[in-house]
């Protein structure tokens, strides 16, 4: 049952994690075969386009594809068996009523089973997608075993390592993680894949080894604590605006400089998006209800949350008065900035509070707006550029921080608008420049502070 380490590895899932992973490995050297169900994916990924923009991904994708260290198959069977560990990387959404969908993850592992039936030599598999505890060793375990006529432990390698990159910074958190969690089912898949990892990310990486369910709930309890910590600066930003002289800025500098605190994501703003804490956050809360235990602090983070909309539309009413008819201009669609991504953006939460206070709202986002169209359609005019989508508007949302929209300065807005009133929901501008020359308010900011 030793492996080969003859560094052969497949992915199977190709979201942000998956493309990742296989992009590391193979520019580490490994032979990677990444696998689709989808034939238009396949010959994009072979072309070295990646399905989706992420920074630096597409170099890296066309070296390893030109070198011959990745290639993408259609199905799963030839990238497992063409390989000695399988990477499971596919998303795991959720329910309507917010549990996590595990039929993606089950649908892997019964064909890994089944590819696995046919193949003598032991084979690792690491499970990476975000899966509520018990997922690996209750759902993965046995729909191997029951496919493949083989024994976890003993005939195959299991361990759960969840994977901690950011979109946006997807390429350089994969290649420098601050520390690899390995759960193993058994001693020796977990001493497997540590000799892998540190092949791979050299000695340096601190490796946890720990039990499969334990690392299931480690993914979950860091981005549920990371979610809590924005919340929990955004509640304070709203105190903070209450007094004249306040700045959550300066406010949350002070705090961080305690490293029992830490400064990051400290950023107060419009809320907190995307595919993980939404959905992570919900699949925690529904998980522990399942097992009858209410988890008050987490439920009311995503409250405060989604809360944080209303505020920011109170803000604008505060400037502006009735919204009915005023042009609205939002800059910035996307939940992060460099991504394209839509998924559960405050954008689209605040856009739809705006458009029932009758608001008309022209938008634009560097990167986001083909995916901005499908969720938004036609309550928004989407402009071609920033100046376009300013011209003439009666108020400017900063919901998010791309580079382009920090360069601009009062002027830039002074001569386009209506009335030059800018609301900065990311806090990218300098109060004491913007008080001079515009109306300015800002998450955080209490009343006519200059910052
Ligand atoms: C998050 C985690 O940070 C990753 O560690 C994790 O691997 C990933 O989820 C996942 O589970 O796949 P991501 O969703 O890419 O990564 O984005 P973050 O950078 O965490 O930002 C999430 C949201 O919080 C964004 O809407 C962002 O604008 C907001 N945020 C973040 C703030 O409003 N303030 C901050 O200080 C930080």
């Amino acid at each position: 049952m030793r492996i080969s380490m003859e560094k052969r590895v497949s992915v199977v899932g190709l979201g942000y994690v998956g493309l990742c992973t296989a992009v590391f490995f193979a520019a580490k050297g490994y032979k990677v075969k990444v696998s689709s169900q989808s034939l238009e994916k396949v010959e994009q990924i072979n072309a070295g386009v990646p399905p989706f923009y992420e920074p630096q991904l597409d170099n890296l994708l066309k070296t390893v594809v030109q070198e011959d260290n990745l290639v993408a198959v259609l199905g799963r069977e030839e990238a497992i068996l063409d390989s000695d560990v399988t990477f499971i990387s596919v998303g795991t959404p959720s329910l309507p009523d917010g549990s996590i969908d595990l039929r993606f993850v089950c649908e892997s592992a019964t064909e890994i089973g089944k590819a696995l039936r046919k193949k003598a030599e032991y084979h690792l598999i690491v499970v990476k997608s975000t899966v509520v505890p018990g997922t690996t060793e209750n759902l993965v375990k046995p729909t191997v075993e029951k496919n493949s006529g083989k024994i976890a432990g003993d005939d195959f390698g299991l361990v759960m390592s969840p994977e901690f990159l950011r979109e946006g910074s997807a390429v350089y958190d994969t290649f420098n993680p601050d520390r690899i969690v390995i759960g193993e089912f058994d001693e020796h898949s977990g001493a497997v894949f540590e000799k892998l990892c540190k092949l791979a990310y050299g000695d340096e990486v601190p490796v946890l080894r720990v039990n499969c369910p334990t690392a299931e709930m480690i993914k979950y309890a860091s981005n549920a604590f990371l979610a809590t910590k924005v919340s929990f600066i955004n509640e304070i930003a709203n105190i903070c605006e209450l007094v004249p002289g306040i700045d959550v800025v300066k406010v949350a500098k002070g705090m961080g400089l305690d490293p029992r605190i830490g400064s990051r994501f400290l950023n107060a703003g419009v809320g907190w998006g995307g595919s993980c804490f939404p959905k992570d956050v919900k699949a925690l809360i529904a998980f522990s209800r399942k097992e009858e235990f209410k988890p008050l602090l987490l439920e009311s983070v995503v409250r405060v949350n989604l809360e944080q909309a209303r505020h920011v539309v109170d803000l604008m009413k505060e400037g502006l008065g009735k919204l009915e008819g005023r042009k609205i201009a939002v800059l910035g669609l996307s939940f992060k900035p460099n991504t394209n991504d839509m998924r559960e953006a405050p954008s689209a939460r605040i856009i739809d509070l705006l458009c029932k206070e009758g608001a008309v709202i022209h938008a634009y986002d560097p990167m986001a707006m083909k995916d901005a169209k499908e969720i938004l359609g036609d309550k928004v005019n989407f402009s071609q550029t920033v100046n376009e989508c300013v011209e003439g508007a009666d108020c400017c949302l900063i919901v998010t921080e791309w580079d382009e929209f920090k360069k601009l300065g009062p002027d830039d807005f002074v001569k386009l608008m209506k009335v030059p009133f800018i609301l900065d929901g990311r806090r990218i501008y300098d109060p004491a420049k913007f008080l001079d020359k515009t109306k300015y308010k800002a998450i955080g900011l209490g009343n006519g502070n200059r910052g």
